[in-house]
């Protein structure tokens, strides 16, 4: 009996390797996937985890020759659980990348645990300056965009239209902050003055106070960055207080990305810069908006490409490293140099790992955000403070 069983198990083995391609098969790659489930963010990281797993389920199920399994935890969208929550996936899971998250505060807190454990991290929206400039590293990536990059082209673009005096009105955070520093930099370098900061905490959207006073201080503009449900109940809001007839508001493309279903007839017109829009009419954005809608039911969206592109980063080095991530510098190597087919328009990704890409200016027609034009061409995040 106990012979036999040996037998057994010997010829099992024999035939493992006589398999081909079974005989070096690698053990599931596991993929951490931390993204709001909760709260004002949401819908968001519902998109993005949909657009990765599109991307990966286009390949079969496997990157780099590996087999990928999920695990998930729900970030809240609050940084103060952040460091438990990106630590649960590292040190409890073991999981050999991550990717997440949405919120500005809660991607630095990641970045930080990714740069001391060397662990792999994607980051698929937040926009935090800190990720590709102080906290750069090696192993961090980013397959959305940086804070100042929509707001920088959107300042160029509201000066040109020739507005002067503009305020700004936003949630007093990191992704905020550095939204309107953007937008500052690029209205002010073009002859335009900021002439007021409003916000408000991070996720309130009890918005009457300030609209109040842009109502008294009466500028030419507003530039506003908001996202999610904040976005929606803040375009309702403005245009409930009878600004949107009297002053232009323009925003960061957040304001009305995966949002016009419920803003309705009050987003209709509004102008606003991104690195996607609805009506690209690319073959490449024509086949991932059909895999998309036909996937989930669902219209993607930007979060969505940029799961969609997290993926296809994460499949780009890991080809080049045939699926071992402990090989880092490769990884780094091969994304640097690849161009990035994403369905916004093919990407490169800088030394700091940010993409360089072009910024659209959109304009709201019904429920789309119909591309205007080029606001920006590869434009590339200036990358302050990373050394690397
Ligand atoms: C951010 O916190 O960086 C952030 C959140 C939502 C967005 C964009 C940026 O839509």
């Amino acid at each position: 009996m106990k012979l036999h069983r040996h037998a057994l198990v010997l010829a099992a083995a024999a035939a493992a390797f006589a398999a081909p391609g079974h005989a070096q098969q690698a053990a599931p790659l596991k993929v951490g996937l931390m993204l709001p489930a909760t709260g004002t963010f949401a819908a968001l990281g519902t998109a993005i985890d949909n657009g990765f797993r599109l991307y990966v389920a286009e390949q079969g199920g496997k990157l780099g020759g590996r087999e990928i399994e999920y695990v998930r935890v729900d970030d809240e969208s609050d940084p103060a659980k952040a460091t438990d929550n990106v630590n649960k996936l590292i040190k409890r899971d073991n999981v050999d990348v991550i990717v997440g998250t949405v919120h500005s505060g809660v991607a630095m807190a990641m970045a930080r645990a990714a740069k001391e454990s060397g662990t792999l991290l994607i980051v698929p929206n937040a926009g935090a300056a800190a990720v590709t400039g102080p906290m750069c590293a090696p192993n961090i990536f980013r397959s959305s965009f940086s804070n100042w990059q929509p707001g920088y082209a959107m300042g160029e673009v509201a000066a040109k239209k020739g507005h002067k005096r503009m305020v700004t009105i936003t949630w007093k955070y990191a992704a905020g902050d550095e939204a309107v520093q953007g937008f500052k930099e690029g209205f002010e370098k073009n002859g335009g003055k900021v002439i007021k900061e409003l916000n408000l905490p991070f996720p309130n959207v009890e918005f009457q106070a300030l609209l109040t006073e842009i109502a008294s201080l009466k500028p030419d503009a507003v530039y506003t960055f908001f996202a999610g449900g904040g976005a929606v109940k803040f375009v309702k809001d403005y245009a409930g207080a009878g600004l949107k007839k009297s002053i232009p508001l323009y925003g960061a493309g957040f304001l009305t990305d995966g949002t016009l279903e419920a803003q309705g007839a009050d987003a209709d017109g509004l102008l606003t810069t991104l690195h996607y829009a609805d009506s690209l009419g690319t073959p490449r954005d024509s086949a991932f908006r059909l895999a998309y809608v036909k996937a989930y039911k669902l219209q993607p969206d930007v979060y969505a490409v940029q799961g969609y592109d997290a993926a296809q980063m994460l499949s780009v080095g890991l080809a080049a490293v045939k699926g071992d991530v402990g090989k880092k510098a490769e990884f780094a190597a091969a994304v640097e140099k690849a161009k990035i087919d994403s369905p916004r328009g093919a990407f490169t990704v800088s030394k700091a790992h940010n993409p360089v890409q072009d910024i659209y200016l959109r304009q709201v027609v019904g429920k789309e955000n119909k591309t205007i034009g080029v606001a920006s061409k590869a434009l590339a995040d200036p990358a302050r403070g990373c050394k690397m």
